[in-house]
């Protein structure tokens, strides 16, 4: 059995299903340790042309995605301790940190909404977390689903080749990342800090350990303030 099953609902599978081929969650999926589904919300829908949407009551622009699909969906799919998230801009934002707890899950259903959204009642009932990936609007939430796999799948044990490349990821901390360089050791006039070919791995910590904070300083103080706290406690 995986580590972690995640269904994901939309009405454009086809969007999203070479991500999940591909790369690492590619090969995560083919070891076994992931299961992700996609699902087209239109198979269940019982209309006879099939519509997933319909009207806003009250009027005004666009189209409402249609309960009746959604709920025979969700209700397929999900069982009493399924996390069901709704990805929306409205939801609470992704960060490193709910994606670590995500990970903690056994099954993850991920519903993605189209159109204007949708009707509030799926919402109100059978949605037990609402999530945005930033605070712009995309047309539909296939990719934001596509997004929050990959971000919680990195937290899934033997996902990364490498464990240890999670903890010093950016945000972990609240730091950002540090500079990387490869071979050659001079390129284009630009030469790789010297400290970097040392050997010396306490320099070489320490050098990251500062260029983490001085990036975060510069390129988002509101993180350093929360590494600041967390220090502190
Ligand atoms: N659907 C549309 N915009 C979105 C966003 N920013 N995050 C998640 N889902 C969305």
């Amino acid at each position: 059995m995986s580590l972690l099953k995640i269904d994901v609902l939309t009405l454009f599978p086809e969007m999203v299903d070479g991500y999940f081929k591909a790369s690492m969650l590619g090969r995560a999926v083919e070891n076994g340790i992931l299961e992700i589904a996609l699902h087209n919300i239109r198979d269940w829908s019982t209309d006879k042309h099939r519509r997933t949407d319909d009207a806003p009551f009250g009027g005004g622009a666009g189209m409402v995605m249609k309960p009746e699909p959604v709920f025979a969906a969700i209700n397929a799919v999900a069982k009493p301790d399924s996390t069901v998230i709704y990805l929306c801009p409205d939801g609470e934002l992704l960060t490193q940190k709910m994606s670590s707890e995500l990970a903690q899950s056994k099954h993850l259903v991920l519903l993605s909404g189209h159109y204007e959204g949708i009707d509030e009642r799926i919402r109100q009932t059978l949605v037990t977390r609402e999530v945005s990936i930033g605070d712009y609007v995309l047309t539909n939430g296939t990719i934001a689903a596509a997004v929050l796999v990959d971000a919680v799948a990195r937290y899934v044990p033997g996902v990364l080749g490498e464990e240890k490349s999670l903890t010093q990821d950016s945000f972990t901390g609240n730091l950002l990342s540090f500079p990387q360089y490869t071979r050659p050791v001079e390129y284009l006039g630009m030469r790789v800090p010297d400290v970097l070919l040392s050997g010396n791995h306490a320099e070489i910590e320490r050098w990251r350990e500062e260029q983490r904070r001085e990036r975060t300083r510069l390129r988002r103080p509101d993180l350093l303030k929360q590494f600041s706290q967390s220090q502190q406690q």
